[in-house]
């Protein structure tokens, strides 16, 4: 798709032209209609009751003008008007525009600013995302071609902008396809040739860690929780190389291809969307598609543990000791808390091997996350504010909130083992995200390290008109990129 920045624009019939109005002042002139029907809009806006409410949209055929039809979109007050109304106003316009199978779009675009143009063009992409690849039979598709943004003065620095908003908005759609895959066709070995396409740039080296190889370097933890499965785990690290880079950062996410619990097996209802218990790697992964694309001056070690958690003759029973990379041994109460046990390994190798100056994990750790949250917001905490305030920060920016959870020692010593260093559980019913965070801590060393906990939204997300929640939302990969975009210029 291509996007363009126009002071003018040949429409046509299969053009569908989008104005966004401001509630209050309705007059609505164009030189992309015919005066004749300028006149009949206004009638129009005079007699029926859309009054350019936000999120309101209202679809007229142009019989007489260039185009095929408008989309009048509310967009609310001006003084109220942020990129958060600008994307939830344009998501709800998606149906409306793809009902009518546009080949171009037009986006009227003096009412918004740089940005509020980039939020635009996020929701479309992401309102428009389906996920079709095992359908039989598929409706007819609404193919756009071109999305032009049409404004009357020359806006120099909006094609960049939109560029990097359509980058990442599409590796975000990339992400969402690895979270909706099922887990017999995205196993821990299809995730790692799926990379592929990242390690295209000459950028970046993939590497991936076998069995074997994690077995000789001592992850017994993360190889606790392979055991059970007949899948091969894969340890696979993304490693990002800038000429110009001052820094060392780090993203780590949760692979599990499927977590059934392990022998602390899961009821079985809603067992199925344990598929996207990976869609932390996939936020990482997501990120690094936009980042590698965009080259910002920094270097990134994308590291995923991918396996699957599953019970199995061979698989790990509560009770078990094993010992982590960096030597210290953990106590396997509960083998569903397994996403702590593989993200302690990966964590534990890239601050030893890679020595980043930040790291980011991402992991769909706990439902206490959604008991506390919801499908709204993802939980964060660490030991950086700084880093958790540039994150929140970028998650604003993107509409991808993060709420701050605490992080300290009244939490880590709770999680001693009875026999080994560490439990892999907390008390009971207590402080579940906060607990999942305070085990990983003893991974890190002294490295900065901020924990992003996105059970409730990495599927099934709430609050968002462009994000169905039925499917992978892709939080977090529009989230980090922002975020290394920010801290690298
Ligand atoms: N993948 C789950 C967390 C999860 C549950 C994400 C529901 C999204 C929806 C994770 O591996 C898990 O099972 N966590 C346990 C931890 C507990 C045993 C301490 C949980 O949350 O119940
Ligand atoms: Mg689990
Ligand atoms: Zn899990």
């Amino acid at each position: 798709m291509k996007i363009s920045v126009c002071t003018e624009c040949d429409v046509d019939k299969k053009s569908l032209v989008v104005f966004g109005l401001l509630e209050g002042d309705l007059t609505f002139s164009s030189d992309l209609l015919s005066d004749q029907e300028v006149e009949s809009v206004n009638g129009l806006l005079k007699s029926c009751d859309f009054v350019a409410k936000k999120n309101s949209v209202l679809y007229l055929p142009t019989p007489l003008g260039a185009a095929k039809g408008i989309v009048l979109l509310g967009l609310g007050k001006e003084a109220e008007l942020t990129t958060k109304i600008v994307r939830e106003s344009f998501g709800k316009a998606v149906p409306v525009v793809g009902k009518q199978k546009p080949e171009h779009l037009v986006i009227v675009s003096d009412l918004l600013s740089d940005a509020h143009s980039a939020a635009a063009l996020e929701a479309i992409l992401l309102g428009s995302y389906k996920y079709e690849v095992f359908k039989s039979e598929v409706e007819d598709q609404c193919v756009i071609g071109e999305i032009c943004f049409l404004s009357a003065n020359k806006r120099p620095e909006l094609a960049e902008i939109l560029k990097v908003a359509k980058v990442t908005t599409e590796a975000a759609n990339w992400c969402r396809d690895l979270g909706n895959s099922p887990a017999n066709e995205l196993t821990p070995v299809a995730l790692a040739t799926k990379c592929g396409i990242i390690a295209e740039s000459d950028l970046v080296e993939l590497t991936v860690l076998g069995e074997d190889e994690m077995k000789e370097l001592g992850m017994n933890s993360l190889l606790s929780v392979s055991a059970g499965s007949v899948e091969e785990a894969q340890l696979i690290i993304l490693d990002y190389k800038h000429h110009d880079a001052k820094k060392t950062i780090s993203l780590v996410g949760k692979g599990v291809t499927f977590d059934s619990g392990g022998i602390s097996i899961k009821p079985s209802a809603s067992m199925e969307q344990m598929k996207f218990d990976m869609c932390g790697s996939a936020a990482v992964l997501g990120a690094m598609k936009a980042l590698v694309e965009l080259e910002p001056a920094i270097n990134i070690v994308c590291a995923v543990a991918a396996t699957e958690n599953m019970p199995g003759p061979n698989a790990t029973r509560p009770g078990d000791i094993v010992t982590a990379y960096n030597g210290k041994t953990i106590e396997i109460y509960n083998t569903d808390a397994e996403g702590r046990l593989i993200l302690a390994d990966a964590l534990a190798y890239v601050v030893d091997v890679y020595k980043p100056e930040v790291i980011v994990d991402v992991a769909t750790l706990t439902g206490a996350a959604i008991v506390a949250l919801g499908h709204n917001m993802a939980a964060v905490l660490g030991n950086d504010d700084e880093s958790i305030k540039q994150l929140q920060s970028a998650g604003n920016d993107v509409n991808e909130r993060l709420w701050q959870f605490p992080f300290s020692e009244e939490y880590t010593q709770h999680l001693k083992g009875t026999d080994a260093d560490l439990c892999n559980i907390g008390p009971a019913r207590e402080a579940g995200t906060i607990y999942g965070g305070a085990f990983l801590s003893n991974f890190i060393g002294e490295t900065k390290w901020v924990h992003l906990d996105i059970a409730g939204t990495g599927w099934g997300m709430k609050g968002c008109s462009y994000i169905t929640p039925k499917l992978a939302s892709g939080f977090g990969a529009r989230l980090l990129a922002k975020w290394v975009l920010d801290i690298s210029k």
